[in-house]
């Protein structure tokens, strides 16, 4: 790009997001005048570092280095920018997810990072801990003693995890193939969500404490092998369909290629070996092109001792459920009695706290959160070293289970809820995916 190329770019960016108000000139005009651009060979040393580091406005109490590139690239560019003496104790570096394929690949990210960068200059971003209301989980969890006596085994039936999506590949199909949803999603976002599920208070909400207690969970999660991985672990693949009415292609008709085992969806039945979570089935699923856009948690709760109505019919059992997104809301499902005469009815029906309807400010996407963190210095929505490489060697336990067996996943139609075998995952214990 040009440097006009790019400012254009950038304005038309700052549009999209701020739909509802119409840009201010002159806050653009100054904001523009920030926004520079040295087109470079990432990879290569030269002349053009220097041209970048003479861009960084050296009174400046802090520079922020963010990296938005093939987790490939991490290392010859910090390499480069250690080079150009860039990585100043004033300097913060901030790393999207993926980093790496596998545990091998994450430890090499990370020790060539660390001879440039300390820990603590370091931001790895999960983009998941920075929306709304997965930070609420904490103040749900932590600001509201109610339900931390019901917060373990002794209470919880099973806990379900589910981030849907109807997308498809979206033109990374050379990425995602390489990558697939295991990777992509779980080793991440659903394991982040898990942790925050699970873990125990921490001491503060300082990042030490919130980091040193999910890392916690992660050591504690049931590793999988080649024969529990048959039982426990689903993989799918999605085949042509329709959502929202319109015809969709398959994956396969995405790729530039004829074939591929990659998975698009996964499911997974995890135990945690803990005093409080020893029993309790974590069920996580994700994928693409599913029927519906959608990431809850939902908390199952044990049913009554005993039934007292109707000679002992069964009633529902309590749930909980985050809905994340859309529609963000927490909602406990409670038994209520339907009125009117003719015996006792029960219904089971929400306690429905909405964002929406409670909220009517608008709230900062995560990357606007997780940036604010990243100026302010605060690390704890952000994953450290030792997490990252805590979930990708329970990862890695999967993938090489999945090598082994070579298995081809189970294809399913675009827009629906994933594979049978999904279901049947469930089926096995008695339960059901819960949908709301
Ligand atoms: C990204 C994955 O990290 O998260 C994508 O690479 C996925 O494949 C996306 O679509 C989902 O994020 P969100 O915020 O839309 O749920």
């Amino acid at each position: 790009m040009t440097v006009e190329e790019y400012h254009a770019f950038a304005r038309t960016a700052c549009e999209s997001i701020s739909a509802e108000r119409a840009i201010d000139v002159q806050a653009w005009e100054c904001f523009k005048s920030l926004l520079h651009y040295v087109q470079m060979d990432a990879t290569d040393g030269g002349e053009k570092w220097r041209e970048l580091k003479n861009q960084f406005d050296n009174d400046l109490p802090i520079t922020i280095l963010y990296l938005a590139v093939s987790p490939s690239l991490y290392v010859p560019i910090v390499e480069r920018l250690g080079e150009a003496g860039v990585n100043t104790s004033k300097s913060r570096l901030v790393l999207e997810k993926p980093i790496g394929t596998d545990l091998s690949s994450a430890r090499a990210i990370n020790d060539g990072v660390a001879d440039h960068f300390d820990e603590e200059q370091i931001y790895r971003i999960d983009h998941y801990l920075g929306k709304e209301t997965v930070q609420n989980l904490m103040v749900l969890r932590f600001a509201n003693g109610l339900l931390e006596p019901s917060w373990s085994r002794s209470s919880i039936d099973n806990v379900q995890i589910t981030v849907a999506e109807k997308l498809g590949v979206e033109g990374r199909a050379s990425y995602y193939d390489g990558s697939g949803a295991l990777r992509d999603m779980v080793q991440n976002h659903l394991l982040q969500l898990l942790c925050l599920t699970a873990m125990e208070p921490p001491a503060s909400l300082n990042d030490k404490d919130v980091r040193t207690e999910k890392i916690k969970v992660l050591q504690s999660l049931r590793r999988l092998d080649k024969d529990s991985a048959t039982r426990f672990t689903v993989r799918g693949q999605y085949n042509e369909g329709i959502i929202d009415g319109s015809a969709v292609r398959s994956y396969i008709e995405e790729l530039p290629q004829t074939e591929s085992n990659t998975e698009t969806f996964v499911a997974l039945k995890v135990e945690i070996d803990n005093w409080r979570w020893a029993g309790v089935p974590f069920y996580l699923r994700t994928g693409k092109r599913m029927g519906s856009q959608r990431s809850e948690i939902v908390i199952t709760f044990k049913p009554v001792p005993h039934s007292i109505f109707e000679g002992g019919e069964a009633v529902e059992v309590n749930r909980l459920v985050l809905r994340l997104q859309p529609d963000e809301a927490v909602r406990l499902y409670i038994q209520i009695k339907e009125p009117g005469p003719g015996g006792l009815r029960i219904k089971s029906l929400p306690l429905n706290l909405s964002y929406a309807e409670n909220f009517s400010v608008r709230y900062p996407d995560a990357y606007e959160r997780l940036l604010m963190d990243v100026i302010r210095g605060n690390l704890s929505l952000f994953m450290r070293r030792d997490e990252v490489e805590a979930a990708w060697s329970w990862v890695d336990d999967i993938i090489s289970a999945w090598d082994e067996l070579d298995t081809p996943p189970a294809l399913y139609s675009a827009g629906t809820d994933g594979p049978v075998s999904a279901a049947m995952l469930l089926d096995r214990d008695g339960k059901e995916w819960w949908i709301s």
